[in-house]
This record gives structure tokens, sequence and C-alpha cells, in this order.
């Protein structure tokens, strides 16, 4: 009998999802929260690459003790493949370091910048997640990452400064697609109930003025391992896995889990909407 060559299952293709991790005000421990969200997807058996597009101030490569040979910057530079880019970290972590002093991707012409993110779209299928550990504020590099991922998580801190600067972030992305989603997460709270009060303010405020429905992801607390682990330069979940922040952290991953995938087209979407849109 003739071998019947069997059809990928369409259930065991891996879909490639961009997850971009922003804030408004700089400072609020998104690269930390970013960092160790991602180990805890790792935990979860998840196979997650985090790329540093800190353009300019990338500093996933520090958190991590690390010095990559290749960045972004390097590889457009010396015309490289994505694979000579990605660095393994722990528990085979992947990264992509943003390196030093490079600020300018979307000012370089239309065929590197293109280039650029066609050789990215080969990771199609071989993580399950990106996620992005951009820049703060309203730059037009934040904006174009953030309006081209499946999803967003909007980090802020209990501190008016951090969440007014937040709220501009929803506010000029819904301006231009009211159909990002976006997450909040809560750092550096004293306690659960100011977490969870900043929380409940910031998203009535985007109900009422934006009609911007948020949900949120989480709380993390202030705790003074996060700036210990930054000293070691060793990730927080390593460092001190049963820290209360570690914990808070995979709670956060458990709960992005269980989040009903948006229908978006995941990475080859992402590329198409930061180069053509
Ligand atoms: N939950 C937390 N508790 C205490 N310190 C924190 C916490 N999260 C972040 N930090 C500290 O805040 C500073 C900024 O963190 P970082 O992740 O670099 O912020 P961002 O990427 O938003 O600029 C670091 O010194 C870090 O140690
Ligand atoms: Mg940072």
């Amino acid at each position: 009998m003739a071998k019947q060559k069997k059809k990928p299952d369409r259930k065991t293709i891996r879909k490639t999802r961009v997850l971009a991790i922003t804030s408004g005000k700089g400072g609020v421990g998104k690269s930390n929260f970013a960092l160790n969200f991602a180990l805890s997807l790792v935990e979860q058996n998840k196979k997650v690459l985090i790329f540093d597009v800190d353009l300019g101030f990338a500093n996933i490569d520090v958190l991590l003790g690390r010095t990559p040979q290749e960045t972004i910057a390097t590889m457009i530079e010396k015309d490289l493949a994505a694979q000579d880019i990605i660095e393994e970290g722990p528990n085979g972590l992947l990264f992509i370091s943003g390196g030093n002093g490079f600020n300018d991707l979307f000012r370089m012409d239309d065929l590197k910048l293109e280039k650029f993110f066609k050789e990215l779209s080969t990771l199609q299928g071989k993580v399950d997640y990106i996620i992005l550990d951009t820049g703060a504020g309203l730059s037009y590099e934040n904006l174009r990452f953030i309006l081209a991922a499946d999803d967003v998580i909007l980090v802020t801190t209990p501190e008016p400064t951090s969440i007014t600067d937040a709220y501009s972030v929803v506010k000029m992305v819904h301006g231009k697609d009211p159909n990002v989603h976006m997450k909040l997460v809560i750092n550096q709270s004293t306690s659960l109930r100011e977490g969870q009060q900043t929380a409940d303010n910031f998203k009535q405020v985007a109900e009422q003025f934006l009609g911007k429905e948020i949900g949120t992801l989480g709380f993390i607390p202030s705790d003074a391992r996060i700036p210990e682990a930054v000293k070691k330069q060793t990730p927080l979940l390593l460092a001190y896995p049963d820290s209360p922040s570690a914990a808070a952290i995979r709670k956060v991953a458990g709960e992005f889990l269980q989040l009903p995938v948006p229908y978006k087209l995941g990475l080859k979407g992402f590329i198409m909407k930061i180069l053509f849109k």
C-alpha cells in the first residue's frame, strides 16, 4: 500500500504571537517585568523570544549579564540572518539585543527595513511568543510596535505621573486603532489594595472618557529583591524564585495564558502592519 503523506494537523502548527510590553513613563519596571514574565512563560513550556526594541536604551542583555556579539544594529550593518543575532539566555529563553546607540530603525531606507523584517519572519512557527520590550512613551517607533502587536501589556506604577503618562499612551493608541487589546499590569504597588484601586481608577477613566475597555492582568508588589537581582545581573525568577514579586509575575503569566487568543495574524501580520501601515 502506498504510504500516504500526512498533512500537518492545523492545530500542531505553532502560531507565533507578538506581545508588546510598554509604558508611558520610563523606569516603571518594564524591562524587568518583560524578562521575568518571559521566563514565567518558559516555565509553562512555551518557547519565547524577547526582542529588545527600546532602541538606544536597550538593556535586556544587561539584566541577563550578557554582552551579545551581534545586535539589531550589527545585523543591519553586516547583513546578517536573524539566526545570527538570536542569543540563548537562561532556560532556553531566546533574546535579540537592540544594541547601543541604535535608534533609527524606522529611518532606514525602505528596502533595508523590509529586508530586516522579512528576515525576522523566518521565526514564524519557531517560537510561541515574541515579546517586545519597547521604549517608554509616545515615540513614533513605539507606536508602530504597539499598533502592530497582537497584544499589548501596559505597565504602570501607582504614581500619578506614571498613570497619566500611561493614559496618554492609551489615548493615542486608541485614537489610531480602537481594536488594540491593552492589558494593565500595576508594578511596585505597596499593597494589593493600592494595586487594585490604581487599576480600577485607570479602567474607569479609560472607559468614561475614551469608551475604551482595558483589562487588568495583575499586580506586582514593590520588592527589594528586584533591584538586588538587577545588581546581580540575574533575572529575579532565577535569583529569587520564591520572592513575592516572582510569585506575582508568575501569576500574571498564568492569567495571560488564560486569555482568549485574539483573531490576529501573528508574526506575519505584525510584519505586514509594521511595514505597510
Ligand atoms: N516591583 C518592583 N519593586 C522594586 N523595584 C522595582 C520593581 N520593578 C522594577 N524595579 C526597579 O525599578 C528600576 C527600573 O526598572 P526597569 O525594569 O529598568 O524599568 P523600565 O524598563 O520601565 O525603564 C530598576 O532599578 C528596578 O530594580
Ligand atoms: Mg527598560
